[in-house]
């Protein structure tokens, strides 16, 4: 999914953060994912490697050289399909020997579904349309050098890598397009031409052939994803849909499970290549980072990533705080401080950026959620059939 952030008009800076990016969103304000930074992009060259360069060469070496580890520690973290959940296990069963079965469960979801207010619809249709959009985001994965599938079916532990995650995700928007189908509360249709509008916008990521700087980005959007699914399935729960909670939670277990593997890889990177894995954090938490969903789309609001950020800020289900979390848990997860030898005059500029980042973070996160609880209001949300949510 997806995972955002978000508030009120006047907050201009958000976890990962959105910019207007096509024209069907030109009016969109830009959320930025270092929320303590201005809502211009700014420039980290100083942080970026160029394509070509020696240098750069030297990270495609480091890659390289990681194959076999990739094998060991990486690809172990994936589920054999056989022992993996599927959406059917979820969903009513269409081939029952009786059609009455599967009526009366249709029946029994969309009772449960009831109890269940329209801003957590909205949420969960917010999560529902970035993980459709997985499309974009295994062609993401495959941008960065290195560490791509460059038959389209490589026997390469990256390769094999980056097909294993996608199979595993793509469990994630069925499961939720169906069940949320039968749950009767939503305007499919409006579900699904966002969902065809997000993927044909795609998504930005600067340097993305940057594999060091797409990894450290993998990672948060993993964690970011496991935290937003997890609250959800805690929501469904107190309110008492089960089947809900339960596959929210399943879906929260496989982004715990990937973030591992990528935050594995960039505790590598760092061992292997400190200065350049410091660099590429840095750079990532410096630049613009959007996530998947920025440019949802409904035909409608032209601002419906930060409505719905907004709302799932209101909830719970994804905060600026979370993102601070996020945030200070990496800086400490890959050891920033500690990093000493092999670090260039750049590399410990970066460490330094970085050491101060969550503070400055935590800073700006309280004056957002202030002013943004003081802009509160309501707003229709087509996938709802345009009923009203505060935002
Ligand atoms: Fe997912
Ligand atoms: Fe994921």
């Amino acid at each position: 999914m997806e995972l955002t952030l978000v508030s009120s008009s006047s907050f201009k800076h958000s976890l990962f953060s959105t910019t207007p990016y096509s024209s069907s969103l030109r009016s969109s304000r830009a959320l930025v994912i270092n929320c303590c930074h201005s809502s211009k992009p700014r420039k980290s060259g100083k942080d970026v490697v160029i394509r070509g360069s020696v240098q750069y060469q030297e990270k495609l070496e480091v890659l390289k050289s990681m194959e076999g580890w990739v094998e060991d520690n990486i690809l172990t973290l994936l589920k054999p399909v056989e022992s993996s959940w599927q959406p059917q296990d979820f969903l009513p069963d269409s081939s029952s020997s009786s059609a009455e079965e599967f009526f009366d469960a249709v029946r029994e979801l969309r009772e449960r579904a009831a109890g269940i207010p329209d801003e957590y619809y909205v949420c969960l249709v917010g999560n529902l349309v970035s993980e459709e959009a997985l499309p974009t985001n295994q062609s993401m994965a495959n941008r960065f050098d290195g560490a791509n599938d460059e038959t389209g079916a490589s026997a390469t532990s990256w390769a094999q890598w980056n097909r294993g995650w996608s199979a595993e995700e793509n469990r994630h928007g069925d499961v939720l397009t169906r069940y949320l189908y039968l749950s009767g509360r939503l305007d499919m249709r409006q579900v699904e031409r966002t969902i065809q509008h997000l993927i044909g916008s795609g998504m930005i990521l600067h340097e993305a052939h940057d594999a060091y700087r797409g990894f450290v980005y993998t990672s948060f959007q993993e964690r970011a994803t496991f935290v937003s699914h997890g609250n959800t399935a805690r929501h469904a729960k107190e309110r008492g849909d089960i089947t809900l909670a339960r596959l929210c939670g399943l879906i929260a277990a496989d982004e715990r499970r990937h973030e591992t593997a990528y935050t594995r890889i960039v505790e590598k990177l760092f061992e292997l290549d400190p200065d350049n894995a410091m660099r590429a954090f840095a750079g990532m938490m410096r630049e613009r980072a959007t996530m998947p969903g920025l440019l949802m789309f409904d035909g409608c609001d032209r601002d419906l990533f930060r409505h719905y950020s907004a709302v799932a800020q209101r909830l719970g289900v994804y905060t600026t705080g979370d993102y601070a979390d996020i945030v200070e848990y990496f800086v400490k997860r890959w050891r920033v401080e500690d990093v000493g030898p092999g670090l260039t005059g750049e590399g410990r500029r970066a460490q330094d950026y970085l050491c101060g980042l969550p503070q400055r973070i935590r800073k700006t996160v309280e004056r957002a959620q202030e002013r943004s609880a003081r802009e509160s209001r309501l707003l229709p949300f087509s996938w709802i059939f345009n009923r009203e949510v505060l935002v």
